[in-house]
């Protein structure tokens, strides 16, 4: 049997991921492609419970390291029970955020190093990389109109963090793209969603059958 491929959708808040999730799921499916969507934290019912704890209460109830090691745990039971097993049976998994958000989240922008995010997903989930990451990239003024319309002042324990935080989040991004262009391909996420979906589907197109 082929194997299927694992494709993740990273970026800031409101930068559109699920927007192009959805239109890239159905590229994929009229490529014949059978498809799975998940998301992180969670996709496991581990792992959306791991969620609950993530995202609810105040901005100090995890310091850095707990929180990166609940993300990592919950990664861990999302690749053994969920993406590995999919893909090794010749599905698409296209997950709504992955590794890469750990990096730029609790690696760049809370001091944690690459190294020590790096170092808890090998021990997680064996080092388990997407074939194709793309990073949808908006500017923050830009991101920030499109939360405060869409969830007005409702935001989540990490979301709410501030201006300086997510600076520091697209910046690591960058750097991520910059530093692994086989596998990361940043997506300007501005224009119509059928334009960045268009987008998208350049950045992929090397990998379909
Ligand atoms: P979610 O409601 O899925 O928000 P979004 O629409 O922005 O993806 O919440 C996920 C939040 O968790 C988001 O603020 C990013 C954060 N996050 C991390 O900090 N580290 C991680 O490894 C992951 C997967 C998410």
């Amino acid at each position: 049997m082929t194997r299927g491929r694992f494709i993740s959708i990273e970026g800031g808040e409101g930068a559109g991921k699920s927007t192009q999730i959805a239109l890239l799921a159905e590229r994929l499916k009229a490529h014949g492609l059978s498809v799975d969507l998940t998301r992180e934290p969670g996709g496991t019912e581990g792992a959306e419970a791991i969620r609950q704890l993530l995202l609810r209460g105040g901005d100090d109830r995890w310091g850095p390291a707990a929180e990166a090691m609940l993300f990592a745990a919950a990664r861990s039971d999302h690749v053994e029970k969920r993406i590995r097993p999919a893909v090794d049976a010749g599905i698409w998994v296209v997950s709504d955020r992955f590794l890469d958000s750990s990096r730029a989240y609790q690696g760049a922008s809370l001091g944690l190093s690459d190294a020590v995010i790096m170092d808890l997903h090998r021990i997680g989930s064996g080092g388990y990389l997407p074939d194709r990451t793309i990073i949808l990239d908006l500017p923050l003024e830009a991101s920030r109109q499109r939360t405060q319309a869409r969830d007005g002042d409702a935001t989540d324990r990490i979301g709410g963090r501030n201006d300086a935080f997510h600076l520091r989040v697209r910046d690591a991004f960058h750097h991520i793209a910059s530093a692994e262009p086989a596998r990361v391909r940043l997506v300007d996420a501005r224009g119509t969603p059928e334009e960045v979906s268009d987008r998208i589907l350049a950045e992929i197109a090397d990998l379909l059958p």
